[in-house]
């Protein structure tokens, strides 16, 4: 077993993480069950900011919530000193019933509704990063409109292809999101931002795509925006206060990834801007990061129970599990690769190749294939490692199944942070019919 964080087999031969025996804590909450090992959250969210003042460099270290948005969540980040980005208005309403100081809010998103923008006016959040021309004219009127003003980034989008999954690639020219900065649109971008009159413009930000492994697609992102800059402050004088360079940091889910330390990356980052914007002549911009997975994806376990099998004799043992792409959908999505172990027989000698199944009435609902386990048996915990990134926060009720609790596991204490859905809640939003038909 790979050990992530506080995870460790103890005497009995069950998975523990933050020193909370899983087994009781499925006796306790049931499952599905998410476990999130707080210890390992923090040790990231330390070793990043710790990173930038190590090299003495003023920065902001924000979380992207999108990975796991949850009012204890975004307190924990708070707790931890992190600012936080939020993609939506939903994210945006979680952070301040979270109580997060509005300052250190960054609002991401390439089609913000008006609403969305006049909450973010109302919250008087730090920083909207503005995604393409109907957006920047739309806060800047809406500003007017309200006799206020909001700071700006604009988004750009460098040309860099990451090494990564193609759907969630973002840097590349042919992207949704942001201004292209070889084609003229951010340098236009930057010309209306400067003569406007309500946007106060800090900076520049991009974003080249998520779970990378190597750093030579942020540092070529880098280079490539501050060589922009030093063209601009030619020809503009415009300096850049920030340059935010987004998230992305990859992060191990099986034997076949390869990771630095999250804040290794940003170390060699850091190391590449200081010593092109010194050749450059550039003052040192804030430097702004916002990790998602690396803060949480290793801290998350995703524990089940094991029910039916289905042998498939020469071909393939399946095992279903009470939960699925409801509570995981990336291996559907995206093929992603986890690995688990039997969480109460850890230590019991591996003897079969099995694939594990979802409950879900499809055939794509399958979270591990070819798994070594133990024999298992009905009862028997499965838990999945590596899911606390875009696992609750991707989870939907697909076949009507409700989404599963999220627990915080710190020193022997476990807290619930997101309760079970119930039924109820599953049809809370239900009418029942008002149209009657005539007989
Ligand atoms: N900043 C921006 C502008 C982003 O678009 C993203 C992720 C992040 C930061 C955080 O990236 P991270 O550090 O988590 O890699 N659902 C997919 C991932 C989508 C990522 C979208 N943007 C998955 O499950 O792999």
């Amino acid at each position: 077993m790979h050990t992530y964080g506080t995870a460790r087999i103890n005497k009995e031969g069950h998975l523990e993480i933050g020193g909370m025996d899983v087994v009781s804590l499925a006796e306790h909450y049931g499952t599905p069950l998410y476990i999130y090992d707080v210890a390992l959250i923090r040790q990231r969210a330390r070793a990043f900011k710790q990173t930038f003042e190590q090299l003495g460099v003023t920065a902001q270290v924000a979380y992207a919530s999108k990975a796991f948005s949850a009012i204890g969540m975004v307190q924990l980040a708070n707790q931890e000193g992190l600012s936080l980005d939020v993609v939506s208005a939903g994210e945006l309403y979680t952070a301040m019933k979270a109580g997060f100081p509005a300052e250190r809010i960054h609002f991401h998103g390439n089609n913000k509704s008006r609403e969305e923008l006049i909450m973010a006016l109302e919250q008087q959040i730090g920083c909207v990063v503005v995604d393409n021309f109907y957006e920047l004219e739309l806060l800047e009127a809406l500003c007017n409109d309200r006799g206020e003003q909001m700071n700006i980034l604009l988004r750009v989008t460098p040309g860099i292809e990451a090494h990564t999954h193609d759907y969630i690639l973002t840097g590349q020219e042919d992207s949704k999101f942001g201004f292209d900065l070889n084609n003229g649109q951010a340098e236009e971008a930057l010309k209306k931002a400067l003569e406007m009159k309500r946007v106060k413009l800090l900076g520049l930000h991009c974003h080249i795509g998520s779970q990378i492994f190597e750093t030579t697609g942020f540092t070529l992102a880098a280079d490539k925006v501050i060589q922009k800059l030093a063209d601009w402050k030619n020809r503009f004088q415009f300096e850049a206060k920030v340059l935010n360079l987004g998230g992305g940091f990859g992060i191990r889910y099986t034997e076949e990834d390869k990771p630095l330390e999250p804040a290794k990356y940003v170390e060699e980052i850091i190391k590449e801007v200081q010593l092109k914007t010194t050749e450059l002549n550039l003052a040192m911009p804030e430097i702004w990061i916002e990790p998602g997975r690396s803060l949480v994806g290793d801290a998350g376990v995703t524990l089940y129970s094991i029910g039916s099998e289905k042998d498939v004799p020469e071909v393939r043992k399946y095992l279903a599990i009470d939960g699925g792409m409801n509570d995981n959908i990336r291996p559907a999505l995206y093929n992603a690769k986890y690995e688990a172990v039997l969480a109460n027989r850890v230590n019991d000698p591996v003897e079969e190749t099995v694939s594990i199944a979802g409950k879900c009435c499809e055939s794509g609902d399958m979270l591990i294939w070819d798994l070594p386990l133990p024999k298992a048996k009905p009862g028997d915990l499965l838990a999945v490692f590596c899911t606390g990134a875009y696992g609750y926060s991707m989870a939907n009720n697909y076949n009507r199944i409700p989404r599963p609790p999220v627990i915080f596991v710190e020193n022997n204490q476990a807290e619930l942070v997101i309760r079970r859905e119930s039924y109820d809640d599953l049809v809370k939003l239900d009418l029942p019919l008002n149209v009657t038909v005539k007989q």
